[in-house]
């Protein structure tokens, strides 16, 4: 019944679509330059770019980018106004429908890997701003990805959003709070519906959707874990003055706080560093407002643990500098892989450009998977025309590749020297680093869905049985006239 009114629901969306297409196509003719380039600041503060471009070289908006989900990787669509390839057929509410409510035009649904439940909030003049960007401002590319989506069952059924949607996804179009002042207002609007900040920064619960109790309260994306932002002075950004927020969006490099890697990297680059100085302002009075929430286990801000420590008196001229295989504990590791730059006290150099390992949210969080991630991956960012580059040392590496003990020996003795002593590293959380994170529970459970639902068919099929003896038995007793 259901599936027939979609059905019929669908059928009907069709002739409208049919119905309103000469109008669209009327519109292509003359595109509105104005409102063109509003929508490309509107897709540069959303980052449409991280997601639906491929990494190195991929044409703009042609798709191809796998992100990396605990249930297998969702690879990103082809968004140029290409006909055949892209979102060239879709109509200003087709594109409304996909945006907002994550529903394609031919009425699949989309994975929330595509964050249409932040951009939910998005005002209907930023999606009309948005979609002539689309279809005037953005060159068609007529090449599919090479990859697509193939997760395993029973994440492949996308009619299973649906129920998803319905607890996770609620948010309406933003409407500012008049009783705040306009910076707040468009700083909620920039960290909401724009920048989805709440998509990596807050912890996901057993469906994968954001625990809104804990917004901005941190959370795992993939190796990395997007620290808590909220206005807390300990396990928050509390402690950070505006112009050092303002500094990091703008070239993901706070001295004495943080350098953003991973998802953090991606944003500064493709998106904050191009916003105008007035919302990043904006959206770092807003951070700063945000409601607190603090870490039990933490008492002392990250970026204020460590101090300058230095055991090179005791290694130096002990092995020679290439002879890295000898390197056996961690200090020497340390002395010979990361001092370099970082510098054997570990307070980087005089300019901070590598920076100090102290003073540092990667080393002083009581999390340390970004340190870890740091090794493995490396830092890699463009921001003012800057290259920032950390090697990285894990699989492929070209300046040495680390194993999963070495690295542990490495982070731990950074942690010890330089970084939050409460926190360790065993090889193990290495190897789940290197293999893309920790597992949320609802991915560690796929493998055991289909065995599950099985054994529920047998477990149903027995009690069947077992009813229908008794049936049958207490049918024959009857028969031959006992109680
Ligand atoms: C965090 C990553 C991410 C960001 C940011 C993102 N998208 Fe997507 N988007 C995806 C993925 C992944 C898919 C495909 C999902 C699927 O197949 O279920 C997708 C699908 C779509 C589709 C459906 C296209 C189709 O027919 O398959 C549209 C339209 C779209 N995105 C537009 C946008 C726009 C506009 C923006 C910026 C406002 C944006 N996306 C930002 C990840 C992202
Ligand atoms: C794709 C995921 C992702 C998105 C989206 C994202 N962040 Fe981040 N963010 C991270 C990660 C990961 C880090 C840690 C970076 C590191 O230490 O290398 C981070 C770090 C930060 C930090 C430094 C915190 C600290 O204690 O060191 C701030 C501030 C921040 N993000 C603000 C924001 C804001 C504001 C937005 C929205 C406009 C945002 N982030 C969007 C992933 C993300
Ligand atoms: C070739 C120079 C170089 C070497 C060698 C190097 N780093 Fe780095 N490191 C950098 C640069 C550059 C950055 C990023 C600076 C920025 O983002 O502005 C960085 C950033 C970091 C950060 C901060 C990351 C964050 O998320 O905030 C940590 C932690 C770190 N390095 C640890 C190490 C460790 C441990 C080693 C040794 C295994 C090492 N580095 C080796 C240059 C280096």
């Amino acid at each position: 019944m259901k599936l027939t009114h979609a059905f019929s629901a669908t059928l009907l969306c069709t002739t409208l679509v049919i119905a309103v297409a000469p109008r669209g196509a009327q519109a292509q003719d003359a595109p509105d330059t104005v409102l063109v380039e509003q929508g490309r600041m509107v897709a540069t503060g959303a980052d449409c770019m991280a997601c639906h471009t491929a990494p190195r070289g991929g044409k703009p908006f042609a798709g191809g980018y796998a992100i990396e989900s605990p249930l297998g990787a969702i690879v990103s669509t082809n968004i140029t106004p290409s006909k055949m390839a892209g979102i060239g057929t879709y109509s200003e509410a087709d594109f409304a429908r996909a945006v907002r409510q994550g529903v394609r035009k031919d009425g699949a649904h989309l994975y929330p890997a595509m964050p249409y439940d932040a951009y939910a909030e998005l005002t209907d003049a930023d999606i009309r701003a948005l979609y002539a960007y689309f279809m005037h401002g953005v060159q068609p590319v007529d090449d599919a990805p090479k990859v697509q989506t193939a997760l395993p069952f029973p994440f492949n059924i996308r009619l299973s959003m649906v129920a998803w949607n319905l607890i996770y996804a609620r948010k309406e179009p933003f409407q500012p709070d008049p009783a705040k002042s306009a910076e707040l207002n468009r700083g909620a609007y920039l960290a909401g519906a724009l920048g989805h900040c709440s998509s990596c920064h807050t912890p996901r619960g057993l469906l994968m959707g954001e625990d809104s109790s804990a917004y901005l309260a941190g959370g795992f994306v993939g190796s990395w874990f997007a620290p808590n932002i909220t206005s807390d002075p300990v396990s928050g950004i509390g402690g950070w003055s505006t112009d050092e927020l303002v500094t990091y969006f703008r070239t993901g490099h706070a001295d004495g706080k943080n350098q953003a890697g991973g998802g953090m990297a991606e944003a500064v680059e493709n998106s904050l560093q191009h916003l105008p100085e007035a919302d990043l302002r904006a959206l770092a009075v807003y951070l700063k407002s945000a409601p607190a929430i603090r870490d039990p286990r933490e008492t002392q801000p990250a970026h204020e643990i460590g101090t300058p420590v230095s055991n090179e008196a005791d290694i130096r001229g002990v092995f020679p500098s290439n002879a890295h295989d000898s390197l056996r504990t961690g200090a020497e590791l340390y002395s010979g892989y990361c001092a370099s730059c970082h510098q054997p006290n570990g307070a980087g150099s005089e300019n901070q450009a590598y920076p100090s390992l102290f003073h540092n949210t990667a080393t002083g969080a009581i999390e340390p998977a970004n340190l870890v991630a740091t090794i493995l991956y490396g830092i890699e960012r463009n921001a003012g025309g800057e290259e920032v580059l950390m090697p990285h040392f894990g699989t492929g590496s070209f300046v040495g590749t680390l194993s999963d003990l070495q690295v542990a020996d490495i982070s731990n003795y950074v942690l010890s020297s330089y970084g939050n002593p409460q926190a360790r590293v065993t090889p193990a959380d290495v190897a789940v680093s290197r293999t893309g994170g920790p597992q949320p529970l609802l991915a560690r459970m796929q493998p055991y869905i289909v065995p599950a639902m099985i054994t529920g068919a047998v477990v149903v099929l027995l009690i069947l049985l077992a009813l229908v003896l008794t049936m049958r038995r207490r049918g024959l007793a009857a028969l031959v006239g006992h109680p």
